[in-house]
């Protein structure tokens, strides 16, 4: 009994026992070893523990209480499943997974693109040569998820992975390093990062001593770092732009083998930007300096690419549940009719091709389909097969709420005096439409004359008085917002440049106006006029 009670003492009550042994006075309490105890280090807390006193005096001669103590249960887990409806939306989420697969060289829609950049990138290596590549295209074309898709392939498929950035590709020791240029606060600190990047065994040394130059780099690159080739993504590389481009020029020039054959390090330079005339501003630029890297652009997705994307994206919630439940192939995409897809990517590739949106509607659509369901059947009851799907009429509801939503934000974006032209223009067009036979045509250089009167007779002396070159910039920034519409008369020509000649419509409900200028008594005052 004894023994085991040893045992269970905590280290600090051993300590305390060994001190009162080193002290001599076995028994008291209260020994005075503080000195000895002040040495000791401190204890880790540890984690709470209860007290268990039980009674365990039963049939034993000494009554003594054994002390024991239990570690609080962990609290149980609850297990969810999560619903198709879930992982449905986890595919158009932003930021998912770009492919599903790994292994993959391209995404689906970009095969040719990526087929170039592949090539551009394998060739060079193999060459042992420094090359630079540019791909430009608006945004949510697929630019940075493809160069990523590409690292990947060259790196793990084609190549043999050494280290997580490092590859042997064809005897060639490869490093592939991707840079966003967007956080780079000074353009030129992008050597640095170059450099960190390529010696990262230099990288505390190099943080604590002065920042890497472009010389630093050039050095590095001619003695030669531990790999072969290094191919470097810069994305967002409009952050680099400086008032005479002198960065841009200088990492082209570093990327030059005519330039620098003699490098032991070569760079293969692969930039992206959003900006289409960025290289006609600048090539002239490099021209001059024999300096032409090979350009890449990203068209917008069009339709159809959209539909393969999403189609692709909603096939992988079968891969798996097929296999499980010998689910026979079905022919449509899951979770939405084809029928709300083509709409879906119609809408979005009218509008600007950019992918995210198409996501977003999905998305949302799926959404709105799982939030009927809850007062039918739990959503985790459906499978990728009987879950409902989504319809034509959900798209257009969501497509309706985001477009409405857009304009709202816009016109809450306006200024005073934009918002008075708004309204004279609606006010008038309302006025006009009371007799039908009265209604004209109206061309900007006549609503200003309307606009000046009006603004007389509503709010004299509240408004300053708008020079006509000011009003012709108003309605430029009216219709920039798709808050009116512009047209060409029947005698004028569609590419004139004379604004005033042209025909000038509001493109905005009564009802929508009056809700963002609310809160303007002015402007409230002169549409509830119209109104009576
Ligand atoms: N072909 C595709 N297949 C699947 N997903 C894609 C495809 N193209 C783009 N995406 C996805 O669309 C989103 C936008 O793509 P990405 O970021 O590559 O656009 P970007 O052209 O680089 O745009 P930005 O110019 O704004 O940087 C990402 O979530 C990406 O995963
Ligand atoms: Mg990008």
């Amino acid at each position: 009994m004894k023994r085991r009670f040893e045992n269970s003492l905590s280290p600090v009550s051993k300590k305390l026992k060994n001190n009162d042994e080193i002290c001599g006075r076995k028994g008291s309490m209260l020994a005075d070893c503080s000195n000895i105890m002040l040495n000791s280090p401190p204890v880790t807390p540890e984690k709470r523990r209860f007290v268990d006193i039980r009674d365990d005096s039963e049939g034993k001669e000494s009554a003594k209480k054994k002390l024991s103590f239990i570690t609080p249960p962990a609290t149980p887990q609850k297990c969810r499943e999560t619903s198709v409806y879930s992982k449905a939306k986890a595919l158009f989420q932003r930021g998912s997974n770009h492919t599903g697969s790994t292994g993959s060289s391209h995404l689906v829609g970009r095969e040719s693109e990526a087929e170039a950049l592949n090539e551009f990138c394998l060739s060079n290596i193999r060459k042992g040569v420094s090359n630079s590549l540019y791909i430009c295209g608006p945004p949510g074309t697929g630019k940075s998820a493809q160069v990523d898709v590409s690292f990947q392939y060259l790196s793990q498929s084609v190549g043999r992975s050494q280290s997580s950035h490092v590859s042997t590709i064809e005897g060639k020791k490869v490093k592939f390093i991707r840079v966003n240029c967007m956080p780079i606060s000074k353009p030129e600190s992008i050597f640095h990062e170059i450099y960190c990047a390529l010696n990262p065994s230099d990288k505390l040394s190099v943080s604590y001593t002065k920042r890497k130059t472009e010389d630093d780099l050039f050095s590095l690159l001619s003695q030669g770092s531990d790999v072969d080739s290094a191919v470097i993504l810069l994305d967002e590389m409009d952050c680099l732009i400086t008032r005479d481009q002198q960065v841009l020029f200088q990492l082209f020039n570093l990327a030059s083998e005519r330039k620098n054959s003699s490098f032991k390090t070569n760079i293969i330079l692969v930039c992206i930007s959003n900006a289409l005339d960025l290289m006609d501003k600048f090539l002239p630029i490099l021209k001059r300096n024999a300096l032409s890297p090979q350009a890449l652009p990203f068209l917008p997705y069009a339709a159809d690419q959209i539909k393969r994307i999403i189609v692709s994206k909603l096939q992988l919630l079968r891969g798996s549940e097929q296999d499980k439940e010998n689910i026979p192939p079905a022919m449509g995409p899951p979770i939405m009719h084809p029928a709300a897809i083509q709409l879906c990517c119609r809408k979005s590739g009218s509008v600007t091709g950019d992918l995210r949106k198409a996501f977003d509607i999905c998305y949302k659509s799926i959404e709105m389909v799982e939030m009927s369901l809850t007062n039918q059947k739990e959503p985790t009851q459906y499978t990728v097969e009987t879950a409902p799907k989504v319809q034509i009429s959900h798209i257009a509801k969501v497509c309706q709420n985001s477009f409405a939503n857009n304009m709202n934000s816009q016109l809450d974006n306006l200024n005073l005096l934009q918002k008075t032209v708004l309204c004279c223009l609606v006010v008038h067009e309302r006025n006009n439409c009371a007799s039908i036979f009265n209604r004209v045509e109206l061309t900007v250089n006549f609503f200003y004359d309307v606009y000046v009167k009006i603004s007389k007779d509503h709010f004299a002396g509240l408004l300053g008085a708008v020079k006509k070159s000011e009003f012709l910039e108003i309605i430029s920034t009216l219709e920039a917002s798709s808050a009116v519409v512009i047209s060409a008369t029947k005698h004028s020509r569609n590419d004139s440049m004379d604004l005033g000649g042209k025909l000038v419509k509001a493109n905005i409900s009564f009802d929508a106006l009056l809700k963002c200028t609310n809160d303007i008594g002015i402007l409230r005052n002169l549409l509830h006029s119209s109104a009576h």
